[in-house]
């Protein structure tokens, strides 16, 4: 079958085509509804079925007699550690771990926060919590306690999962004063903490509230999978958005399962056995759908990395891990590509590796620049894809499909959508802008399986967010364009979010922090390019007056208060001051002609501009520093 008659069968009837792929999993009861909507008429699919994620994941397999194959590789140079579970070893502590939630009163329904670095133990904790259907929420460690806290207020956790610490390249880094800090910041205040102590950074236990991981385990029993509905939620992930508050994309157990496997077999053409690396963290959704559930869903060996492309130990170690568990899927972000570059730009590390396994390098978190594209395509010479997705899908939207025989790749371009996925380039007035014309990128409704069902307690905010701006459609947030043979390029997000090294944030967030200082009388936070990063924030701020010769302190104190309250994964670093901001009339301030003014990019001055000489001061300010 080709894709465009697959495609085309998708779109033509959506029902059958998503009843077909939810037919390839293991119900316990097959949904009698494919398609309908909820109370809140949002779509939903597979009402009726009766499915348990965990069970896909880990006992099919072992009943199907998979169990002595590996499922999760761990492999950390940070550590010096290496660990392989086989389906049924993971099984076997899975259904403990379970064991442990359920004995601590965990049950369907509840959440847990899991605040974990790359180890075994927190896929273990995310399948467990799968088994029994409670609903987890991941919190990346790199996160700051105040955004800990905010999920931790959101969420309501029962209890948090933690490790003792993680490890950045050489850095120790604690967890136990983070997670203290967020529990004291936040107003909800959850039952326990479960501690997970690392050897190379035990902490401080709590008595009456921390609980020893291991301690726990010793005396659990294992527990059997709970029926859960398709609609049950699987979990929550928090993402940035415009506003200061993340927002809980929720995913569904029915929905999530049938796309991620049929991903698995059309996208990334991995068939169960094969082994499926995916270079991200678990808390961010490339993790949760490509480290933990699709591998194993689809019953091929999953590997976890804790580590960096680079000085862990070398710009090597991501083809050492592809040579050494003869890798055939390699997903990674294209800033990790870059770094490799950087430091081993004529592949003498590269060349030191066999990497014959190999079939297929996907990209994605950001959109692949031609010239990484080319590079590493030269060096590996196999099919590299860009493809393009986002938190709120959880799988691609766009793509090229490994398992239909990829159409040419054409270089600066995300491919073309996946299955159901009606997507549409619109202009402000919601007309269609003709092929290679830049417009907002929207996806007509419903979206397919897989895709957020809503908002973690707030789906008014989910129809705000996402379904007001084009009626019909789902905006993604991102601009584009189609060319005329139907490839789709992602120029960028057209709203107030940036992509720091694969890392999501909000720029507006930021702008809410930079105001909350005594200093600032107004400011603006814009995603200027970064040749490593493909994006790093950058501030622009009005002082309040007479205070321009404490600038030097006041630059050190917001640069400190952005990594203190997100994190260091912010990367805020450059802050401008200025007298003004380029503004409407109606008191809009121009971001996007401030990020063009520092990108040294082309823009069009709106006529609506208050005052046009504001931004030859602006690019005085920028030439004066640098
Ligand atoms: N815990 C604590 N701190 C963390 C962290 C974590 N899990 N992850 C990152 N940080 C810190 C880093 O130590 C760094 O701190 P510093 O400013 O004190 O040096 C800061 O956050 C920025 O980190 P990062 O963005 O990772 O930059 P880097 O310069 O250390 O590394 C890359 C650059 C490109 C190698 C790295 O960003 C990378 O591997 N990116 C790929 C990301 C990815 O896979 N994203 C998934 C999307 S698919
Ligand atoms: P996240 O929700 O963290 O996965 O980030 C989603 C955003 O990352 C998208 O809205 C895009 O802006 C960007 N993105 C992800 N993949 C791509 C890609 N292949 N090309 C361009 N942008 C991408």
């Amino acid at each position: 079958m080709s894709y465009d008659s697959l495609y085309q069968q998708s779109l033509s009837d959506a029902e059958a085509f998503w009843a077909a792929e939810a037919a390839k999993l293991d119900w316990f009861e097959f949904p009698h509804t494919i398609l309908d909507k909820d109370g809140d008429d949002l779509y939903r699919w597979y009402k009726g079925g009766k499915i348990n994620t965990a069970y896909l994941a880990l006992d099919r397999h072992v009943n199907k007699g998979r169990g002595q194959q590996p499922a999760l590789i761990y492999d950390s140079p940070v550590t010096g550690t290496k660990k392989t579970f086989t389906y049924t070893q993971l099984l076997h502590e899975v259904s403990l771990f379970a064991g442990v939630l359920t004995s601590l009163g965990v049950r369907k329904g509840d959440t847990i926060v899991i605040y974990m670095p790359m180890v075994p133990e927190a896929v273990i904790g995310m399948l467990a919590c799968a088994r029994i259907g409670a609903v987890h929420s991941v919190v990346f460690g790199g996160f700051a306690a105040h955004e800990l806290a905010i999920r931790i207020n959101d969420a309501r956790p029962k209890y948090i999962l933690m490790g003792s610490g993680g490890k950045e390249i050489d850095r120790v880094i604690p967890y136990k004063p983070i997670v203290n800090a967020a529990l004291d910041e936040a107003y909800f205040k959850p039952e326990g903490c479960i501690v997970l102590q690392r050897d190379f950074v035990t902490c401080e236990m709590t008595p009456g509230f921390d609980l020893d991981w291991y301690d726990l385990v010793s005396k659990a029993s294992p527990v059997p999978c709970e029926i859960l509905d398709a609609w049950d939620p699987l979990y929550i992930l928090y993402t940035s958005g415009t506003t200061g508050a993340p927002k809980g994309i929720v995913r569904d157990n029915g929905g999530h399962a049938v796309a991620l496997h049929s991903s698995m077999e059309y996208v990334y053409n991995a068939d169960p056995g094969s082994v499926f690396w995916a270079a991200s963290d678990i808390g961010w959704v490339v993790g949760h759908s490509y480290i933990v559930y699709a591998p194993l869903i689809r019953g091929c060996t999953t590997v976890l990395f804790e580590g960096k492309p680079i000085k862990t130990p070398d710009a090597g170690t991501f083809w050492r891990v592809i040579e050494e568990y003869k890798v055939n899927t390699f997903f990674t972000a294209p800033t990790a590509i870059r770094a490799i570059k950087k430091e081993d730009h004529k592949g003498d590390l590269f060349y030191k590796y066999d990497l014959r396994s190999l079939r297929y390098l996907f990209l994605a978190g950001e959109r692949t620049d031609v010239n990484t594209y080319e590079w590493v395509s030269a060096l590996l010479q196999k099919p590299v894809i860009d493809h393009w997705w986002q938190t709120e899908s959880g799988y691609p939207m766009l793509a090229n499909y490994g398992g239909l025989g990829l159409f040419p790749v054409k270089p600066g371009s995300a491919g073309k959508p996946n299955f159901s996925f009606d997507i549409r380039i619109l202009a402000a007035d919601h007309s269609e802008m003709p092929s290679g014309h830049e417009g907002a990128v929207v996806i007509r409704l419903p979206l397919p399986p897989g895709c957020m069902p809503g908002l973690w307690n707030d789906n008014e905010r989910f129809i705000k967010s996402y379904l007001t701006e084009f009626p019909g459609y789902y905006f993604s947030g991102d601009g584009g364009y189609c060319d005329e043979e139907g490839y789709i390029y992602i120029t960028g997000r057209i709203d107030d979010v940036i992509n720091v090294a694969g890392h999501r944030l909000s720029t507006g967030e930021m702008e809410e922090i930079l105001a909350g200082h005594y200093a600032v009388a107004e400011c603006a936070v814009v995603g200027c390019n970064d040749e490593l990063k493909g994006q790093v924030p950058v501030g622009f701020v009005v002082l309040k007056h007479n205070l321009d010769h404490q600038a030097d302190q006041i630059e050190a104190e917001l640069i400190s208060r952005v990594r203190d309250m997100i994190g260091a994964v912010a990367s805020f670093k450059t802050v401008y001051f200025v007298e003004r901001l380029p503004k409407t009339r109606s008191g809009k301030i121009l971001r996007k002609i401030i990020r063009c003014i520092a990108d040294d990019s082309e823009y069009q001055v709106p006529s609506t501009i208050e005052d046009i000489t504001v931004l030859d001061e602006i690019k005085w300010t920028l030439g004066k520093k640098s």
